[in-house]
């Protein structure tokens, strides 16, 4: 048997990503922009993007880090707080550069503390955010310390997202990175209104990559990887071509020593080969005639926004990943350091 040689997309998006600031930005922002049009910008600096004035100035600084040349959008977002104001809401509308609220339960994640300490607090936001048509994007875990850390993203489906969705019937929502068959079964069966975005990690590893031979610090992220049997489910999703399914990459750098402690921040880079990586977990589930779909025509589809122009390719031609890439003073280790991938941009 034959096997395809060149794939060419339409120009993709990462509709899930961490750029970090300072001197993290020229070190990222090329690879992302590299290989995608737009990607939407997650607000977890220290301290948050909790206005659209701070991510206005956000996005000057991402847009001074982009390559000369390259043709690269931030679409940028805010962080959803207790105190968020339906004004804000307006202004963040009004600016036309703000394109989704994100929502993290206090202390679920990196640079979490200042999210919501009860979705009730933020109904005044929500209530704003249905109304001016602004995506809620969710980090989808819940916080309760009694909930085991497997089970953290169907508990929040259950107790916090299902209820949420009956309040704001209007809203729409991106269930963010998504890691378990109940996401993808809870999405699937949702309305036009429910999206979600899937990282490479998640379709290319379980939760052993966490302990191939010793811990893998370089593996964990949050939602931490699941069981096979999950993988499986969602990779199942995507090879049927399911609309409302896109690519968001979560490429979340860290530094080297911030990952190899004791205490190991949650995060996986990936912006150095995203689109590489999705191609070989489409190519494995035999499903690359819906790649295209997943990582350039639902996302915009689901954003209200135009597809892009142009095309992009990948040919198979393998190479090596490199052990690390520089990170402002310090260095980021990528997903697949040291080892090969099948394809290679053209
Ligand atoms: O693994 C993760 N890293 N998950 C998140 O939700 C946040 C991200 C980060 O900002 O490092
Ligand atoms: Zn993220």
């Amino acid at each position: 048997m034959t096997s395809v040689q060149t794939l060419t997309l339409r120009y993709p998006d990462d509709w899930h990503l961490h750029l970090r600031d300072g001197d993290a930005l020229p070190a990222v922002v090329p690879h992302t922009a590299q290989r995608f049009a737009r990607a939407i910008v997650m607000p977890n600096l220290k301290p948050p993007v909790t206005t659209t004035e701070q991510a206005l100035a956000y996005r000057s600084r991402i847009l001074a880090a982009v390559p000369h040349g390259a043709a690269f959008t931030p679409l940028m977002t805010l962080y959803l707080t207790d105190d968020t104001t339906a004004d804000e809401i307006r202004r963040a509308r009004d600016s036309g550069i703000v394109y989704g609220v994100k929502l993290y339960p206090a202390g679920a994640t990196t640079h979490s503390d200042a999210g919501v300490t009860h979705v009730r607090h933020a109904y005044a936001a929500l209530e704003a955010m249905q109304q001016a048509g602004l995506p809620l994007l969710v980090h989808g875990e819940a916080t309760d310390p009694d909930v085991d850390v497997f089970d953290r993203e169907t508990v929040f489906i259950e107790r916090t997202l299902a209820p949420l969705m009956k309040d704001f019937p209007g809203l729409k929502i991106v269930l963010e990175h998504i890691t378990t068959a109940d996401a993808a079964a809870f999405v699937r069966e949702g309305g036009e209104l429910l999206g979600a975005t899937v990282t490479p990690q998640h379709i290319l590893m379980n939760r052993n990559a966490l302990f191939q031979g010793g811990i893998r610090p370089h593996h964990y992220c949050l939602p931490v990887l699941k069981r096979e049997r999950h993988r499986q489910a969602i990779m199942d999703v995507l090879a049927e071509g399911h609309a409302r399914f896109f690519l968001g990459t979560d490429s979340a750098p860290h530094p080297r020593g911030a990952k190899e402690s004791a205490c190991g921040c949650a995060g996986i880079y990936s912006a150095h080969a995203a689109l590489e990586l999705y191609a070989e977990a489409f190519e494995a589930a035999g499903a690359l005639q819906h790649l295209e779909a997943f990582a350039s025509l639902n996302g915009p589809r689901f954003y209200g926004l135009p597809e892009n122009e142009g095309t992009l390719t990948l040919v198979r031609d393998p190479w090596e990943v490199p052990q690390a890439y520089p990170l402002g003073g310090d260095t980021v280790v990528p997903l697949r350091a040291g080892t090969h991938i099948a394809w290679r941009l053209k």
